[in-house]
């Protein structure tokens, strides 16, 4: 019988993940004011899992939490993501770990900085890296069914579409319809 794999144990990446146009880093304090502005937008909250209505003490205590789970090397790897050219906070992504073998990924962009490729290089990024754990075998990505743009960064991450989990996603207590997106270790765009 084949060993069981290992859950993920994310480590932060040294330097950091970053292409031509992005840079991912842990969140800090200063991005507070940011992932505030940012996490009001109705689309964030119409097809994340972040609380609405959204406040500055739900992102002070999401960057507390964030450095602790670096700190401890135990549970979700959520990075900032940054334009390059201007440095500022553009976004955010994260992995977390679920089963044996088994992460999933999540992400927003800020409403001023989309279409403009973000969400995509993000995914491409932190998923090739996700790979270079040997506890990651799949790594999944759920949409709520309706949410064509995240569907659309999936497609062009790489991930295969794998059908629809009918009220298989939480969303703040309530069970939703969801699309199931994976990538597998072996795939191309796993790295
Ligand atoms: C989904 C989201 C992260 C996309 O971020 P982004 O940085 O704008 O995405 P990209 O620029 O990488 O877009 C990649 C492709 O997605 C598609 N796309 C992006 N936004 C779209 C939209 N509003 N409608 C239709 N297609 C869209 C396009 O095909 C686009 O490629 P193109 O611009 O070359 O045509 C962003 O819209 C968002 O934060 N939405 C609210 C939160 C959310 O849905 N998070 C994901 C939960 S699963």
């Amino acid at each position: 019988m084949p060993a069981s794999p290992l859950s993920p144990r994310f480590v932060l990446p040294d330097p950091p993940l970053a292409d031509e146009i992005v840079l991912l880093r842990p969140p800090a304090s200063a991005d507070v004011p940011a992932i505030a502005a940012a996490c009001v937008d109705p689309e964030i909250a119409r097809w994340t899992t972040v609380p609405a209505p959204y406040t500055p003490d739900h992102a002070r205590r999401f960057v507390a939490q964030t450095r602790r789970w670096w700190r401890e090397g135990r549970t979700g790897a959520i990075f900032a993501i940054l334009e390059r050219s201007s440095g500022s906070l553009v976004g955010m992504i994260g992995l977390e770990p679920a089963e044996p073998g088994l992460a999933e990924v999540g992400y927003w962009v800020a409403p001023e900085a989309r279409r403009r490729g973000y969400a995509t290089r993000a995914v491409r990024l932190v998923s090739t890296w996700a790979f270079t754990d040997p506890g990651l075998v799949r790594l999944e990505l759920h949409t709520l069914v309706g949410n064509e743009a995240s569907a659309a960064v999936a497609a062009k991450a790489g991930f295969t579409r794998e059908g629809v989990a009918r009220r298989g996603i939480v969303v703040r207590g309530e069970r939703m319809d969801g699309v199931v997106f994976s990538l597998v270790r072996g795939d191309a765009a796993a790295g």
